[in-house]
């Protein structure tokens, strides 16, 4: 069956996110090997995991992923830097507990983008800096989180300067989801444009595209894509997956059949509009490779769900057949 790297050679690089549990078994190996020219280890590279006390750093997690990325000569996507999930809540506090002054945890940002991005100089090419930092119902457009609260828009600029002072070669993204969402998008814009008109170092954009068969529409997809274009960034699909499911409130037993082939419909149209921004999407990152490992049958709610390119049984779907016959 085609690899689809070489079916997207001249479009973009294709990824997938991975866990280093699919590291043990052979079969997801060679699937990830064959398929691949880009990775992102799904969550061995966050905070908890990189850094889960002060000071004291793991990196076997991060170093294992690595390692297999390189040894097949794929691209890394660095995820993620600065995030409100997945981050220790001492990050947050001074030694009483209190929330920490803006110094403090500018320090310990400074100081974790350090040690994660500088392990990995040259090896990881691309980075999310910043995960998750718009709220488009804050005047502002920004969440509120612990960095928010202590910092104010303040830790996005330290984020990006710090993280292009550590390396300078690799490629620094924002990250969000529900982009392709009008408010949102134009929040993330906003933001965007704030900090180019700053001098701070942001060179692209990362759309996770956690979309599902209902919503959003191909037309908001591919306007949310275009509107960057005018900011000079590079446009990344960051985390790409259809789910099933309209609610949390449905759940299936088995993939419907009509689905299957709604999905596969919607794979074709969605890399149709990929290819025809190619120009602007330099890279297009699957979550996860196959159905037995997305984080969907976990996220919202315990259930099944057939959000990806191969079945459980590693074997192509019909999405699969459907975006590797795209003329
Ligand atoms: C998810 C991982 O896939 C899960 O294993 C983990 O339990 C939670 O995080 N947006 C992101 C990713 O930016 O980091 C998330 O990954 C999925 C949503």
């Amino acid at each position: 069956i085609p690899s689809l790297k070489d079916v997207f050679a001249d479009d973009f690089l294709i990824g997938t996110a991975f866990s280093n549990s699919e590291l043990l078994t052979e079969a997801d190996r060679k699937l990830l090997a064959k398929h691949f020219n880009s990775v992102t280890p799904g969550n061995v590279l966050k905070w908890d995991s990189t850094e889960p006390r002060e000071g004291v750093f793991d990196f076997s997690g991060s170093d294992a992923a690595v390692q297999f990325a390189l040894e097949n000569g794929q691209q890394l996507r660095g995820h993620t830097l600065v995030w409100h999930s997945q981050t220790p809540d001492w990050v947050f506090r001074d030694a009483s507990g209190n929330l920490a002054s803006k110094e403090l945890l500018f320090q310990r940002m400074k100081n974790h983008i350090n040690a994660v991005m500088g392990r990995y100089k040259g090896q990881i090419s691309a980075w999310d800096v910043v995960n998750e930092v718009i709220d488009a119902s804050q005047p502002d457009g920004l969440r509120r989180s612990s960095w928010y609260q202590i910092a104010g828009e303040e830790f996005i600029e330290k984020a990006f300067l710090f993280a292009r002072e550590a390396d300078p070669d690799a490629v620094l993204f924002i990250n969000d989801y529900n982009t392709h969402d009008s408010a949102k998008s134009q929040a993330l814009y906003n933001l965007v444009k704030r900090l180019k008109a700053k001098g701070i170092p942001i060179d692209g954009v990362g759309h996770q595209t956690h979309i599902s068969l209902y919503y959003p529409t191909l037309q908001e997809i591919e306007s949310s894509i275009v509107k960057f274009a005018d900011l000079g960034v590079e446009t990344h699909i960051t985390e790409l997956d259809i789910s099933v499911y309209s609610s949390a409130s449905q759940r299936y037993d088995t993939f419907p059949e009509e689905l299957k082939q709604k999905q596969a419909a919607l794979y074709k149209q969605l890399f149709e509009v990929f290819k025809r921004h190619k120009s602007l999407i330099t890279s297009v990152t699957l979550w996860g490779k196959d159905d037995a490992n997305t984080w969907l049958r976990t996220f919202p709610v315990a259930r099944n769900d057939w959000p990806l390119l191969f079945d459980e049984r590693l074997q192509s779907k019909p999405a699969y057949w459907a975006i590797v016959s795209i003329p």
